[in-house]
């Protein structure tokens, strides 16, 4: 297949392509590459320097590549950042994620993957979270990801567009041959923030919040291996039918607390890695992890990486390899 990639250079967008890469499709990648890096692209991609905001560049790439397919990555995915700047996230999000849409409508590209998050359940009524739970966000960042999940479903309904979304829990990790992995400025993620501490590039951790519901008063959270993920990106793709809108969790199905997070880097870094308790930070749910039944079900999928010491060790891996990111490679 012919296919899209928006976001392509970013953490998640970059292992996708990988994977599709691998599996013998034909990628062009469409990022600004203001977040995301020209390191992490796979050289057997092609890339489109661009905005999705740009109706010209994007209206051009898409007739120039007669494709098969779209996955939609390009987004802004900061919790906090969100709370404090909503109307940036509205407009990267769903006013650009609308542009897409009206120009595969204009193209014929009647295929999409869209990269969704459980922030969308906000705070669920019960753990494990499955699809048909309420959905109602607690921050602006998942309010954004369930309006775009809204204007594609009706689309699928208006003009036949076949689109799936996934609801991923916690991105982790990083390719298990070291090449790519996760490099956010400023860094506000658990893992890579812990592995920085192991680096010495922080004096310690701080736990936000340890007064939370839970068994250990932190918060609990469904990491999931980026390799993973781009497993059920392509299989989302090949098995996609026209017209339908789908939506899976994506998940181990297994919660880990920021304390046993912590523990667990620390067994596989070899080093002390300091933490201190600290306030809660605003807009963080207590408690998420997912039910990846029906995904399991309906696709076939199953994830590879359950033990979250083995997505730490290719995370470590990456961050030792690279203590600067990208920018240093
Ligand atoms: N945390 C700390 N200290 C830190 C950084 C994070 O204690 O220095 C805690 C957070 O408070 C949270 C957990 O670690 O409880 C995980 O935080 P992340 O920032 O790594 O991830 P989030 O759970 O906030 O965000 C993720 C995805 C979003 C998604 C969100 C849903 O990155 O895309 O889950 O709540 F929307």
């Amino acid at each position: 297949m012919n296919i899209l990639v928006t976001g392509g250079a970013g953490y998640v967008g970059s292992h996708c392509v990988r994977n599709l890469c691998e599996a013998g499709h034909s990628v062009v990648v469409y990022d600004h590459l203001e977040v995301g890096h020209r390191q992490a692209v796979d050289p057997r991609a092609r890339l489109v320097v661009g905005d999705l905001g740009d109706a010209t560049l994007l209206g051009n790439t898409l007739s120039e590549g007669s494709f098969d397919a779209v996955m939609h990555f390009a987004a802004l995915a900061d919790v906090n950042e969100s709370v404090n700047h909503p109307l940036r996230y509205y407009r990267n999000n769903v006013v650009n994620s609308i542009r897409l849409l009206e120009a595969m409508r204009d193209h014929d590209v009647k295929r999409l993957v869209f990269s969704s998050s459980c922030a969308v359940y906000g705070i669920p009524p019960a753990v494990p979270i499955s699809e048909d739970m309420p959905k109602n966000p607690v921050n602006p960042y998942g309010r954004t990801k369930l309006a775009i999940e809204w204007a594609i479903q009706d689309s699928a309904a208006a003009w036949g567009l076949g689109a799936t979304a996934l609801r991923y829990f916690n991105a982790a990790g990083a390719a298990e041959d070291g090449t790519i992995g996760e490099d956010h400025d400023p860094e506000s993620h658990l893992i890579p923030r812990v592995l920085k501490v192991a680096l010495g590039q922080g004096e310690q951790l701080s736990i936000f919040g340890v007064d939370y519901p839970t068994p250990d008063g932190s918060c609990v959270r469904d990491y999931i291996h980026v390799e993973d993920l781009g497993d059920i990106h392509r299989m989302a793709l090949d098995t996609q039918p026209e017209g339908c809108f789908r939506c899976y969790n994506v998940g181990t199905g297994r919660g880990v607390s920021v304390k046993e997070l912590i523990e667990a880097a620390r067994e596989v870094t070899g080093c002390d890695i300091p933490a201190t308790s600290a306030p809660r930070r605003e807009g963080d749910p207590p408690e998420l992890y997912a039910d990846p039944a029906r995904a399991m079900s309906d696709l076939g999928w199953k994830p590879k990486y359950t033990e979250i010491r083995r997505t730490l060790e290719t995370a470590w891996a990456w961050h030792r390899a690279n203590p600067q990111g990208f920018t240093g490679t």
